[in-house]
């Protein structure tokens, strides 16, 4: 069929993720067993079966969504595209009493409007389903069976089944949140950004909901980023292979096991300190967090190396006073308690962190939602640079 590119079964597959995460989700795929593996923006492109795509979904720390794509095609127009929607045979792909949704966006193209875009794919498949079957299946924008993704850039237009549903950072153990919490998937991204090496405390003194403890937990204890979830869409799909699922579920959950040093968490709001107390017991992680109600300058280190890291109010999304002064005296009580620790902080306000006052020895750049942010580490030695060099 003209300019249709018909995809091996499973076989070409797209996972999403954030800006400056692509090295790290790489990585991860990689490490899953996934060939052909290459980075673009916010996307990695590898091969794998359909066991490369479950282990995929259940695995991967720093993945927002799985595509599988179905079908490529050039178009120009919104016609042109309802058309090749229709070349698809849509009924070997999911049923009737299925309910789907349309995610589309557009990039470089005279195609401006996504909403469009979506309402134009979404015909072009009811219109299938009704000159074949004479029923049409129904449409949830909430929580549908089939998710489909359509990319168009420039006059090439991607058609994906996406493979996660609901985006992956929705691991399933938070249910509560403070203010500003940072997304899951980036907080995992920077606890494998930081290089941690799990030998020493891992601290979080302004753990707000208390996500970087517990991705810290999750990644030390080898607790499956999916392990919490409820369901992923691919299992609504005709292929799945609902024995090849509990296979990979079983083999990565039994890899799961005990952490030697602490995780500690500790905010000094107490609103921030009962949120992140309910997100810690939804994740049975209790007994492998210590969840403490202290400011910063009250906390003890406890085995004299480790790391800590965290997300300060930056001045922008949270009513800080004085945001300068903060930032002041972080680097004062890093200096003073932390010798011997490594600090990685991150911040959509760099002006500020210049005021922490320490040379960072590393910095960083990634987005924390829509704003821009760096991720700067600190290294407070124990004696001199040089004696800790020499140790
Ligand atoms: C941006 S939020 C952290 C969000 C968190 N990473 C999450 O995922 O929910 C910053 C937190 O720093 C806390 N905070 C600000 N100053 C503090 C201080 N001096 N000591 C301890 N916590 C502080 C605030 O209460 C707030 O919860």
């Amino acid at each position: 069929m003209e300019n249709i590119i018909p995809f091996e079964q499973g076989m070409d597959l797209t996972a999403k993720t954030i800006s400056g995460l692509e090295e790290v989700l790489a990585e991860e795929l990689r490490s899953l067993g996934a060939s052909q593996v290459a980075t673009g923006k916010r996307v990695v492109l590898f091969r794998g079966d359909n066991a490369t795509l479950y282990k995929a979904n259940y695995l991967c720390r720093t993945a927002l969504r799985i595509l599988k794509p179905i079908g490529a095609f050039t178009v120009r127009n919104e016609n042109e595209l309802y058309e090749k929607v229709k070349r698809i045979d849509w009924a070997t792909i999911f049923d009737l009493k299925q309910t789907f949704s349309i995610s589309a966006s557009v990039f470089n193209s005279s195609m401006t409007h996504s909403l469009y875009v979506s309402q134009k794919t979404k015909d072009a498949i009811v219109d299938q389903f009704r000159e074949k079957l004479g029923r049409r299946p129904s449409v949830d924008t909430e929580d549908p069976d089939i998710y489909i993704d359509v990319h168009i850039n420039g006059e090439t237009c991607t058609l994906s089944l996406d493979s996660s549903g609901h985006s992956l950072h929705k691991r399933g153990y938070r249910i509560a949140t403070d203010k500003a919490p940072i997304s899951e998937v980036l907080a995992a991204g920077l606890i494998k950004l930081s290089g941690w090496d799990k030998d020493g405390d891992f601290l979080d003194p302004m753990c707000g909901s208390g996500t970087i403890p517990i991705e810290a937990a999750m990644n030390a204890l080898n607790i499956p980023a999916g392990y919490y979830r409820k369901k992923f869409s691919f299992e609504n799909w005709k292929d799945f292979d609902a024995e090849l699922w509990k296979q990979i579920k079983d083999d990565a959950n039994s890899e799961i096991k005990e952490h030697d040093y602490p995780i500690i968490a500790s905010d000094q709001s107490y609103k921030a300190f009962n949120i992140a107390r309910s997100n810690i017991r939804n994740a049975k992680l209790d007994q492998d967090i210590t969840l403490i109600n202290k400011p910063f300058e009250k906390m003890n280190p406890e085995s004299g190396k480790g790391i800590l890291l965290f997300n300060p109010p930056y001045g922008e999304r949270l009513e800080e006073d004085n945001i300068i002064e903060l930032y002041k005296h972080i680097g004062d009580v890093l200096k003073n308690k932390f010798q011997g620790y490594e600090a990685w902080i991150i911040t959509a306000n760099p002006e500020a962190a210049k005021f922490i006052g320490l040379k960072p020895s590393k910095k960083l750049t990634l987005f924390n939602g829509q704003l821009e942010s760096r991720f700067i580490k600190f290294e407070m030695y124990a004696g001199s640079k040089k004696a800790s060099k020499q140790d």
